[in-house]
């Protein structure tokens, strides 16, 4: 299980571009390597910030989120059309085994990070398919986000992946974040 999840009532903060200091949409395309003929997932979508920043460049992004209520936010500002809105927790996904050909999260593995979710993830990410994971970091100064006894460090996410048969291709810790990079 992780930590509590992000209140629908704060989903303005969400859309805020000042975001972009701790992961910006270039940073992440690098991270994701986007085709035009990807299936990929966004865990944790929230209002599609960073989903939208992805729909042109793939076939398929799928927006997955526990809560209804940030799907409702992102079909007010505009879903486009290559995104389909899932309602789910990444712990049941909805999708077939080796489904998705990538998948992503940015500053929501602190929220779905339990045993549960990543044996979903290693059954849906197709074989070779990326994971790509950014987010607070416990090591960071706490200056935004969720305060750092309510995040994991790198270390966790890198073991917890490898635990579940992903293999480490990238891993950092920055100032606020870190980037872990695995392969199914
Ligand atoms: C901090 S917000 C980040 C949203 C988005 N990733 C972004 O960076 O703009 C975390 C989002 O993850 C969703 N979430 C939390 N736990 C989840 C889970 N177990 N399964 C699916 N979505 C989850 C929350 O509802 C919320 O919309």
């Amino acid at each position: 299980m992780g930590f509590h999840t992000f209140d629908s009532d704060r989903a303005h903060v969400l859309e805020d571009e000042a975001r972009y200091r701790y992961c910006s949409c270039e940073e992440l395309y690098a991270l994701v390597a986007p085709h035009e003929e990807m299936v990929l997932a966004d865990l944790g979508s929230g209002t599609g910030f960073f989903t939208d920043d992805f729909a042109p460049h793939v076939a398929t992004t799928y927006a997955v989120d526990v809560q209804e209520a940030m799907h409702a936010h992102y079909r007010e500002k505009g879903v486009p059309e290559s995104v389909e809105l899932v309602e789910a927790d990444v712990s049941a996904l909805p999708f077939a085994d080796d489904e998705l050909d990538a998948a992503f999260s940015t500053m929501t593995y602190h929220e779905f990070a339990s045993d549960e979710s990543l044996t979903e993830l290693a059954r849906v990410v197709r074989p070779g398919g990326r994971l790509v994971t950014v987010d607070w970091s416990a090591d960071g100064p706490g200056e935004e986000g969720p305060a750092p006894d309510e995040r994991y460090d790198l270390g966790h996410a890198v073991s917890s992946l490898a635990d579940h048969g992903f293999e480490i291709a990238r891993a950092e810790s920055r100032t606020e974040t870190f980037v872990c990079v695995a392969r199914r």
